[in-house]
């Protein structure tokens, strides 16, 4: 009888365990212990988690603004997987590591371009829903402050120019890097002229989006009639890859590879460099888990990440989601929506957001027992529910 109502207390309690989206660390209890009331922007200061920015935005966002950053390929089941499949991987805490040098490795080089950290932001329309006046240039200022790579959206709300307008002169590392991403259009000529202005620009690097052929399944989105913003298409080919190649001088990298062949095509290709994401999975339900797909290469073809620059987004919201990329061989992560989310406090959001990441990504690490961010052994990472479900090739 006893246990009857246990067990039932247990299906109750597991049938309403709710999706995660923004965890419960405290902050609505926090807030109501202020004078914070509904619907206002919390202070910057309150913010102590890269999730927080999500909860802030939903106060001062529309619907439809909030719906658009927010929404996800179809059931979204692919999305919260994004934000799940970290407990997949547990870390194996090494102590007695001395870990004392740890700060001086965070830096990376991508590209032959030295950043402060291996994390990046990565290319998102409209920022203007966050932040009407500044949009991209707060991404601009907070990149350039803290010294981290930012990925610029062809579908921006400021344009090319004038997002290159505000690149700043002197960063530690000399004039400020900036990357283009770019969808390629059914009208060449389109194309070639966004690759003419990026270059123009000074854009050090075209990140070509490949994983959208068509536009996709966005409930969320749709409700508010609001478009994708993946344009119109043309065959996404490698023969489009070749035309591009033989008309920029610049580094290409190829956004949304999702499987270890098409890693290994991109070698075989010469590519410069691959971007393993599920575009937050907002372009197919059931797309992998960059975790997955960095897995899966390693598990195949591992020399992958000696051949081109591996590079990674979709679901990063804590350092140890970072450290777990970077242990599999990934060199830089970018975040999309936490970036988006800050912009509701200008410059002083994703600014905040770096700081507190950089600070995660260090603590965590330490915590682990890496001491050096660019050796990072294996054996830190229990990778054997992975194993369970990761694709092999033939031999
Ligand atoms: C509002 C929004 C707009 C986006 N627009 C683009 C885009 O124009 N081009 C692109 O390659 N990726 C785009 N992405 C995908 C991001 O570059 C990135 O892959 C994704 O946001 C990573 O997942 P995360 O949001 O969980 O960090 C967009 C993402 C969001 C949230
Ligand atoms: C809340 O507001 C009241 C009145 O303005 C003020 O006296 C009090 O210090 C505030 N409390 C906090 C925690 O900020
Ligand atoms: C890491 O080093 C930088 C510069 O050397 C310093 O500003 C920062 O406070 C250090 N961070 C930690 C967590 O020690
Ligand atoms: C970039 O970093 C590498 C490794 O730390 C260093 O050897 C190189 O001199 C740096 N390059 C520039 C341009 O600062
Ligand atoms: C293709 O785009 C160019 C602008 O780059 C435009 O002038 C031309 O009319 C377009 N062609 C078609 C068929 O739409």
């Amino acid at each position: 009888m006893r246990f009857a109502v246990v067990s039932q207390l247990i299906s109750v309690a597991l049938a309403a365990r709710p999706y995660i989206n923004e965890p419960d660390t405290g902050l609505e209890t926090y807030l109501r212990s202020t004078n914070y009331t509904d619907g206002e922007r919390p202070l910057l200061k309150d913010m102590r988690g890269i999730p927080d920015f999500e909860f802030a935005a939903r106060q001062v966002m529309t619907d439809q603004q909030y719906a658009f950053y927010r929404t996800a390929a179809a059931g979204e089941w692919a999305y919260r997987h994004n934000l799940e499949v970290w407990k997949n991987v547990r870390v194996r805490p090494h102590q007695l590591v001395g870990v004392s040098g740890l700060n001086k490795t965070m830096g990376v080089t991508i590209l032959g371009h030295n950043f402060s950290a291996p994390f990046f932001i990565s290319p998102a329309t409209r920022a203007a829903y966050g932040d009407p006046e500044r949009a991209e240039l707060n991404f601009v200022d907070a990149s350039a402050n803290e010294n981290i790579l930012y990925v610029a959206a062809m579908y921006a709300s400021k344009t090319i120019e004038e997002i290159a307008a505000q690149k700043h002169n002197n960063t530690p590392n000399g004039p400020q890097v900036v990357f283009q991403q770019l969808y390629s259009n059914a009208n060449l000529s389109v194309t070639w002229d966004i690759i003419k202005r990026a270059e123009a620009a000074n854009a050090k690097a075209l990140v070509w989006t490949i994983d959208a052929p068509s536009d996709s399944t966005r409930h969320r989105a749709a409700r508010y009639d609001t478009a994708n913003a993946n344009g119109v298409t043309s065959d996404l080919t490698w023969d489009l890859y070749d035309q591009m190649k033989a008309r920029t001088k610049l580094p290409i990298i190829l956004k949304g590879v999702a499987t270890v062949e098409d890693a290994l095509k991109a070698v075989e290709k010469g590519v410069e460099g691959i971007w393993l994401s599920n575009h937050g999975a907002r372009q197919v339900d059931y797309s992998p888990s960059p975790l997955e797909v960095a897995y899966e290469i390693r598990r195949n073809a591992p020399e992958v990440f000696e051949k081109t620059e591996v590079l990674a987004d979709s679901g990063v919201r804590y350092g140890s989601d970072i450290v777990k990329l970077l242990a599999l061989g990934v060199k830089a992560v970018g975040m999309g929506r936490p970036f988006m989310f800050s912009n509701i406090y200008g410059v002083e959001g994703p600014t905040k957001l770096i700081q507190l990441m950089k600070n995660e990504l260090l603590h965590d690490a330490a915590q682990i027992g890496i001491a050096d961010l660019h050796n990072i052994p294996s054996k830190v990472l229990n990778t054997r529910a992975l194993e369970r479900d990761v694709y092999l090739m033939d031999n």
